[in-house]
């Protein structure tokens, strides 16, 4: 699913999206600080669009039925679709959107913008009409501020972008290039998080101890600076110590939990160069940095065996 092609038939259109990481900077990028994140394409979501006379109607795994009936937690999706609906000027009727996601929900994964954006495509797909990356980005961005309150829009932008993306709120994107190979792994603490909850209560934090928590976030944003720096020249064990280090402010941000904590310190104990949260936290998913293939494959093993739900290991490819 990690190709972003779009595909349709005379009635049938289809809408594909993968999924994305945050490597560091989640959490001070909604304040305006850098952010460093990868597209991660080994799950993701498709979206086939349908001609079905009668009202819109949704079948995922969550909901089955009519669009204006669906529960709460898809008032974002559905809004969405509404919008996306009206921009390609196509009556809201008419057509069975499925989705079917391996991105598992609320795990820092990147679920509901993925999902947004096969949506998108399907629905340019099926009226048969292209889009820029900026109408793209500005109609799933509507699904996001339901599910962030507060996006910074690096979620959406990771899930269209093919390789790492380094972003800062209202600025051109940049993206990096590795000077080496790096082996992470990703794994699941099994707990669901809620992302609009866990940036409203740093965005509260702000609120109430402004000094102290804008230094937290800007030293999350310096070490942003260096992981960059990192990944361009001076490799995987400093970037390993700057995963580390911003591991350490999201925990006294309050955005870390003891699932995640236990899973960190114990990729730590087995050798990681560096793990941290990865996304909104407090739930979802951590991030380890290997220090090479074969020790990311026997991390993996050991992170399954601890305990993790799922475990993902990947490599980030040197530029050529
Ligand atoms: C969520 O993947 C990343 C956060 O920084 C929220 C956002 O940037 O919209 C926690």
């Amino acid at each position: 699913m990690s190709a972003e092609k779009v595909t349709t038939s005379e009635q049938t259109a289809i809408g594909i999206a993968h999924s994305k990481l945050i490597l560091i900077g989640e959490h001070a990028v909604v304040h305006g600080q850098p952010a460093i994140a990868i597209p991660f394409s080994l799950v993701g979501v498709e979206s086939v669009v349908e001609y079905v006379p009668g009202s819109v109607k949704l079948d995922s795994t969550f909901y089955h039925g009519p669009l204006d009936l669906a529960p709460e937690s898809l008032h974002g999706i559905v809004n969405c679709i509404e919008e996306t609906l009206k921009y390609l000027q196509i009556p809201c009727q008419d057509l069975l959107i499925r989705i079917k996601s391996s991105i598992p929900p609320g795990k820092g994964l990147g679920s509901s913008a993925s999902v947004a954006i096969s949506v998108i495509r399907s629905l340019f797909a099926y009226s048969d009409e292209d889009y820029t990356e900026e109408e793209l980005l500005m109609l799933a961005n509507v699904a996001e501020t339901f599910a962030h309150g507060a996006p910074s829009g690096i979620d959406t932008l990771t899930i269209t972008s093919q390789c790492p993306v380094w972003y800062e709120k209202n600025q051109s994107t940049d993206f990096i290039k590795l000077n080496d190979d790096f082996h992470f792994i990703v794994a699941d603490s099994g707990r669901v998080g809620d992302t609009r909850l866990a940036v409203e209560s740093v965005a509260n934090l702000l609120k109430a101890a402004p000094g102290k928590i804008q230094r937290k976030l800007d030293r999350i944003g310096e070490l942003t600076h260096q992981a960059k720096h990192a990944l361009e020249k001076a490799g995987k064990h400093f970037l390993g110590q700057m995963l580390n280090e911003a591991q350490k402010e999201l925990e006294a941000l309050g955005v870390s939990d003891a699932g995640l904590n236990k899973l960190i310190y114990f990729a730590r104990q087995e050798g990681a160069l560096g793990a941290k949260l990865t996304g909104a936290g407090n739930g979802g998913c951590i991030i380890a940095l290997a220090q090479n293939e074969v020790h990311s494959r026997q991390l993996a093993e050991k992170l399954r065996k601890f305990g993790a739900q799922a475990v993902w290991p990947f490599v980030l490819k040197k530029h050529e």
